[in-house]
This record gives structure tokens, sequence and C-alpha cells, in this order.
């Protein structure tokens, strides 16, 4: 504070610290003047106090509310969604959970062919269009994405953002459970004013089963609450026409989600695991920059081979074998790029024997009986494991 005064005699440059004593600093009659004209400006009574630290103080402290009162003038009114919300979490919000570019088409999805046309009926077109998707055609307040692990539903995810030209908020249980400890309700609240005001938005929530998991006797107080919070944050959802919002969820474990949860995912969509064509896509796609020696009927053997591995598997599979050159090389440190040997099919035998599928045949059929109740569309039962063409 001193400084501020100090500064406010002296740029004045006039009589600063004439006469003061040791912890007094006299302030410019100039600067006096200016700060009392301009509260008069702004509606306030000017304060009249001896020109000594005490009437420096009182003007530093009116500087204060001078320079907040114009940031008031200057911000924009505030939207009346954001009324009893904290300021601060809408500002969290729009620079933490709003996902600008994640840069993900549809192009980089390998297979999934069905899932992809129903997203975008669901989801983009609406987005894009709102005037043609109106009354019975409105767009479903929720959807979910569940299947196994590795299959893509991150990725349809981020496809989303990309593609429908709505802000994207992206979050997952442990973001809101952990970043607010004691505040999630709020946060939710704060969340989805800032998705009103910033129509039309797609709030995407990743893991969805561990935020919204039925409601049990043994979970804490907290986490009940940020789950009744967002269940009442989901049926205002889609309520005016003009907020166009959309949920999307996405998990593994669909079983777990709570029933009122579920039941305002209206559409429930299978992410199965890819099929032989996808698996050849997602190989192809890997080894693409990279040296290899594998004909296009090596990648078809392969993908028949690897019956049952998920998007995710696949990667690791293409990862590991391309690290089988690497291991033949003695002297790592002198080796040039040029001489490392392109990925055979042999290393992908060998890494086949590696890595193995994570999913389980028994995990699917629990999947495709969870679709069979609850899912929007069905699935074929002998294709839905990896198997089909
Ligand atoms: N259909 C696909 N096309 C392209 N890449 C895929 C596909 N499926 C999976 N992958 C690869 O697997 C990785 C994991 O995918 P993703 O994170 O979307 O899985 P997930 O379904 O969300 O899994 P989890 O349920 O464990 O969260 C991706 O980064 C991607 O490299
Ligand atoms: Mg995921």
């Amino acid at each position: 504070m001193k400084n501020i005064i100090n500064r406010l005699g002296g740029g004045a440059g006039a009589a600063a610290a004439d006469g003061a004593g040791e912890n007094q600093v006299t302030v410019s009659s100039f600067v006096c003047d200016i700060v009392e004209s301009m509260l008069r400006g702004v509606g306030a009574r000017a304060v009249h106090a001896p020109c000594t630290c005490e009437r420096g103080l009182t003007y530093a402290c009116a500087i204060f509310w001078l320079v907040q009162k114009c940031d008031e003038n200057t911000q924009e009114p505030q939207d009346p969604r954001y009324k009893n919300i904290d300021p601060k979490m809408i500002e969290m919000i729009e620079n933490e959970i709003v996902d600008n570019s994640p840069g993900i088409s549809w192009d980089d999805i390998a297979g999934l062919d069905f899932a992809k046309s129903s997203v975008q009926e669901i989801v983009v077109w609406p987005m894009l269009r709102p005037d043609l998707f109106t009354g019975l055609r409105g767009p479903p307040k929720g959807l979910l994405l569940f299947g196994p692990p590795g299959t893509g539903k991150t990725l349809i995810g981020k496809t989303i953002a990309t593609e429908s030209n709505a802000t994207f908020f992206s979050i997952s249980a442990s973001c809101l459970m952990s970043k607010w400890v004691g505040e999630g309700e709020r946060m939710v609240r704060a969340l989805f004013a800032v998705a009103r005001v910033q129509s039309p938005s797609v709030i995407f929530i990743d893991e969805i089963d561990s935020l919204l998991s039925q409601r049990g006797g043994e979970e804490g107080e907290a986490s009940r609450r940020v789950k009744t919070e967002f269940l009442v944050q989901m049926d205002g959802v889609g309520g005016v026409a003009d907020e166009r919002m959309l949920l999307v969820g996405a998990t593994n474990r669909p079983q777990e989600l709570d029933e009122a949860a579920r039941r305002r995912m209206v559409k429930r969509l299978y992410i199965p695991l890819p099929d032989h064509a996808a698996r050849m896509d997602l190989i192809t796609r890997l080894l693409h920059k990279e040296e290899h020696s594998l004909t296009p009927q090596d990648v078809y053997d392969i993908a028949t081979e690897v019956v049952g591995y998920s998007g995710a598997d696949c990667k690791a599979l293409c990862a590991e074998a391309s690290l089988g050159p690497m291991r033949e090389i003695r002297d790592i440190r002198n080796v040039t790029a040029a001489g490392v040997r392109p990925i055979s099919l042999q290393d992908f035998k060998n890494a086949i024997r590696q890595v193995r599928a994570s999913v389980g045949t028994q995990d699917i059929d629990t999947y495709i009986q969870w679709n069979s109740q609850y899912g929007s569309f069905p699935v074929d039962p002998a294709t839905a494991g990896g198997r089909g063409t």
C-alpha cells in the first residue's frame, strides 16, 4: 500500500513526503484532485481527509474501487442462467473442461460403420441443422456408448467434438470428484449452466459408470449428492427449445449404471469388438508410416489370427511387432535408421504369442445380454465377439 501511495505522489511529480514523519507519506494534491473528480464521475462523494498518509490510504482504496467499478462496467452483462453460480467455477469450466480441438475425424476410426452412422444421425445432424430436427424429430437428451474396453468409445466421443461444431465439455468422474472435493455438486450445476449458455453443446462423460453407479448404502454423502445433482440437471437437458445440449456417456460397465441414469440416456449404443475387416483396416493404418515387408495377404492372415482382439489390442500387437527388428540390433548406439530392417510377418507371429486378447468371451456375452435388454439397436451375437468378416 505504501508503494502505491508513494507512486501516486511521485507519479505526479509534486509535493511527496514534504514535511511527513517517518511513517507518513503525503500524496500530491494534484493526484487527490484527479481521484476526487473520477469518484464524482461514478457517482461517489469525495472523501475529505488531511493530505497525509491517512488521506493517501483513503484514495488508494478509492482507486481500487474505481478499477473494480470500471471492470464491472466493461464486462458483458451476466447471463441470468449464471445466477447463484460461482464465477470462479464458470471460469474453471471454460478453461479446463471445454475441449476445443481433439482433431479426430470419422476417418480415424476403423470399422464401426453402424456406430458411426448412428452417432451421426443422433448427434451431429441435429446439431448442424436444428431447424430440421424439431418436434418428434428432436434429438434425444442422452447417448450411452457401451462395450468392451479398447474398442473406440473414447475415440468416438472425441470425434463428436470435432464433427458437431458444438462446444464440447469433456469430463471424467475422477476430475469432478477429486479436483473439487466437497464442491462436486456445485460444480455439476455450474457445468450444466455453462453448457446451456454456450449451447449447442455436448457434455461427454468418460467412464460414466464411476460417476453414476448404482446408489448404494455404503457410498459417501458427497458422491451421493453429486449423483443426485447430476440426475436433476440431466432432467433439465432439452427442456428449452433453443438450448441444444446432449449428454454422451461412455462405459465398459453398463450393468453398474444407476437405473435413473440409464433412463436418462435414451439411446444406448453397443460399440463391439472390431470385425475382420476393421482389424485389417486398423493394422494397415498402424503400419502405414512404418517400414515393413507385409503383403495385403499377410495382413489378412494376421487379422484372421487375432479374432477377439480389441482395437487397443491390435495397436499393442503392432507396437510389439515393430520392436522385433530392434531386438536384433547388437549395438543400438551406433545403428543408423536405414540399418533397421523392415517389420516382417515373423515379427507379428512372435508378437501374437505375447499380446493376447484382453476381452474374454464371457464378457462379450454379458454385453450382448445387456444390449438385448436395454440397448437401442440389436446386435448379431455371431459377429459381436469380433468374429464377423
Ligand atoms: N475402431 C478403432 N479405430 C481406430 N483405433 C482404435 C479403434 N478402437 C480402438 N482403437 C485404438 O485403441 C485405443 C483405445 O481406444 P479408446 O480409448 O477409444 O477405447 P475405449 O473404448 O474408450 O476403452 P475403455 O472402455 O477402456 O475406456 C485408441 O487410442 C486407438 O488407438
Ligand atoms: Mg474410454
